[in-house]
């Protein structure tokens, strides 16, 4: 292959996993479309690719689909209605101001996208009652680690769970990682029969997205590089897109 093919089919590689990454976004409301679950195994094997330290690979995941997830997610709800489940404990509460102007931006444009005013409480309620089943997708994933490992091996199964979202979107489904199942843990333990030490650290809704619902349509916006990174040492200040 000659050296300018090479490079053509080298940008090409990168717009299209540029462009897989950027269309990727938490998706709240799914089409009743089912998924295969040869694509679902595939998609799970594209992301046992990610690195892990000394590669132990820590990851664990539950995927649940028809009578099982809808079973597991009454099971759920009945135990939120209960008011028998620990708070969600995922930000440190008071939580930084900078981080804190981010999440109010956040809830202001998710609500705004379902037309429920912040200040009703019994809507919002309901609206977080639906991460419970999946937001209606065909696939739930749950995932787990062992309770002895140390927050480097947590950032791993992050990896893993990136992974899964990007091979997800690149075969045309969409995602939403769901942090609101993890105080639900005893509940799902027992449902899913986890091994003594797995504990569940988040959730994950996966189907084909319903591109009309108004919930789909925020993008939530990012940082501009300039404003997380500090570049140095380079010859010239490179332009930041
Ligand atoms: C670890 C993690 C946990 C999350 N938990 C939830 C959740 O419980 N419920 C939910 O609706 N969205 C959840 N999200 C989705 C975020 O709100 C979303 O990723 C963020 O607002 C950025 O939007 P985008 O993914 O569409 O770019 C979670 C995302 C991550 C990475």
């Amino acid at each position: 292959m000659d050296n300018s093919v090479r490079d053509w089919a080298q940008q090409a590689i990168a717009q299209c996993v540029s462009t897989v990454m950027r269309s990727r976004h938490a998706v709240r409301a799914f089409k009743q479309q089912a998924v295969d679950r040869k694509l679902v195994e595939a998609i799970l094997a594209d992301a046992s690719t990610a690195p892990s330290g000394a590669n132990i690979q820590p990851w664990r995941v539950y995927v649940v689909a028809g009578r099982v997830k809808d079973e597991l997610g009454d099971a759920l709800l009945a135990a939120s209605r209960a008011g028998t489940m620990p708070a969600p404990a995922h930000f440190p509460d008071p939580l930084p101001d900078v981080f804190r102007a981010r999440l109010q931006d956040f809830g202001a444009r998710y609500y705004a996208s379902l037309e429920i005013d912040r200040a009703d409480t019994a809507a919002r309620a309901r609206q977080s009652e639906r991460n419970l089943h999946f937001f209606g997708a065909p696939v739930g994933l749950i995932f787990a680690i062992d309770r002895r490992l140390k927050p480097h091996s947590w950032i791993d199964l992050g990896m893993f769970v990136q992974n899964v979202m990007i091979a997800a979107k690149a075969r045309g489904l969409d995602t939403c990682p769901q942090v609101s199942f993890a105080p639900f843990h005893s509940v799902i333990a027992e449902y899913l029969q986890f091994q003594p030490d797995e504990v569940t650290v988040l959730a994950m809704s996966l189907g084909y997205g319903d591109p009309e619902a108004p919930v789909n349509q925020p993008a939530m916006p990012r940082e501009r590089v300039s404003d997380f990174a500090r570049i140095v040492g380079f010859p010239e200040a490179p332009s930041v897109p």
